[in-house]
């Protein structure tokens, strides 16, 4: 495979993600551009909640590549409430009526998320969907539940930024975190500019992105980040983009366990890669720390590391999170994969479906209550 052969790298990636990643900056500027109100209060027949108290914590439930916007949130934008990600069926004890719940699913569908959406409803949650069509689409419509409309048509990884940004609109509409005109630049310049350099006709040496991949080929990936969000979505994404496995690691944690684990491994007995994501808001410590830590790991591995871009940490963290959605994709056409299919996960869905009716039954039950 060449990653300079445009028309062979379009052969593996048929519905185009490079395309859709490609087109995320200006699709970033008409979300924040778009005006989101939260109703007062919604009664219907069945259920009745209201928007009008500030909520008192907030629950942003949703899977896979719809979830990781949460973690984002709430590294970037720390609130002065608890904030939990629910990856699952069932929603905390603690979740009551001053419990903001966030519904994040881009395809509308996921039956994780739609059965929080039953529960969040049941004890009378004020609920938040996200999603870009599906039966969340049609739930919030129906019963004028307050929704962001997503644009359709992506991989649910490759809309993150979108996802992510809808999330904090929603968060903006209730007071809850500012978002300064000066960092949006900054992130969109960055994000522009990561683009024009890994862009599918910049050829090799130059595109660092393709580079990167070709350094990755073969490998396993072996992710430490300051940011635990950052490592698993980079994880994630070699995952489902590239179909392979990796590692992902936060420091300063992966010094009091993942770093003893190499104590068993002499240079070259397996192709780890380490990919040391380095940010300028690290903290002092984390910064020795990581130090330290490549000494120990070097003489048995080797070590690329790759720096988050900007002052503000939105930029320094989407910007990174950007670059390698376009590793994983080159690196996706080295394995001869198409980074779109994630045909294990439609095949857990239609066995899920056959075998006990998961999403039917908690959409029937949702449709007790429209
Ligand atoms: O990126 C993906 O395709 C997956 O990780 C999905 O996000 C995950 O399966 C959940 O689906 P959805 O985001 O549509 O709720």
């Amino acid at each position: 495979m060449d990653l300079n052969n445009t028309a062979q790298m379009k052969e593996y990636d048929p519905k185009n993600m490079l395309n859709q990643v490609y087109s995320l900056p200006e699709l970033i500027e008409v979300l924040l551009s778009r005006d989101f109100t939260i109703p007062s209060h919604i009664k219907t027949d069945k259920f009745e909640v209201s928007y009008v108290e500030k909520p008192n914590s907030i629950i942003i439930c949703g899977m896979g590549g719809s979830a990781v916007s949460g973690d984002y949130v709430k590294v970037i934008f720390p609130l002065q409430i608890p904030v939990t990600v629910i990856r699952n069926y069932n929603l905390p004890k603690f979740v009551g009526k001053d419990t903001l719940v966030c519904l994040v699913s881009y395809s509308g569908n996921t039956e994780e998320t739609l059965s929080c959406l039953l529960l969040a409803l049941e004890k009378g949650c004020p609920v938040v969907g996200i999603s870009s069509g599906g039966y969340i689409t049609r739930f919030f419509e129906e019963n004028s539940l307050p929704h962001f409309e997503i644009p359709g048509g992506f991989q649910p990884r490759a809309a993150f930024p979108l996802i992510f940004l809808a999330l904090v609109k929603i968060f903006q509409s209730f007071d809850m975190i500012s978002l300064q005109g000066t960092a949006i630049d900054e992130l969109l310049y960055n994000l522009r500019d990561i683009r024009d350099q890994c862009r599918p006709d910049v050829n090799l040496p130059e595109n660092s992105a393709k580079n990167t991949a070709m350094n990755l080929f073969q490998k396993i990936p072996v992710i430490w980040a300051p940011y635990g969000c950052v490592a698993n979505r980079i994880k994630c994404q070699f995952n489902e983009n590239s179909k392979m496995l990796a590692i992902s690691e936060e420091l300063p944690e992966l010094n009091h366990n993942h770093i003893v684990g190499w104590e068993g491994y002499e240079k070259n007995d397996y192709p780890f890669l380490v990919l040391a994501i380095r940010f300028p808001t690290e903290h002092q410590y984390v910064r020795l720390r990581f130090e330290i830590s490549k000494r120990i790991v070097s003489p048995k591995c080797e070590l690329i590391e790759v720096h988050g871009k900007g002052v503000h940490l939105l930029s320094q963290l989407l910007s990174v999170t950007y670059l390698f959605d376009f590793i994983s994709i080159y690196l996706a056409m080295l394995n001869h994969k198409d980074p779109s299919t994630v045909s294990s996960i439609d095949y857990l869905k239609r066995e899920l479906e056959e075998r006990k009716q998961t999403q039917s039954k908690v959409i029937e039950a949702l449709q007790r209550l429209s």
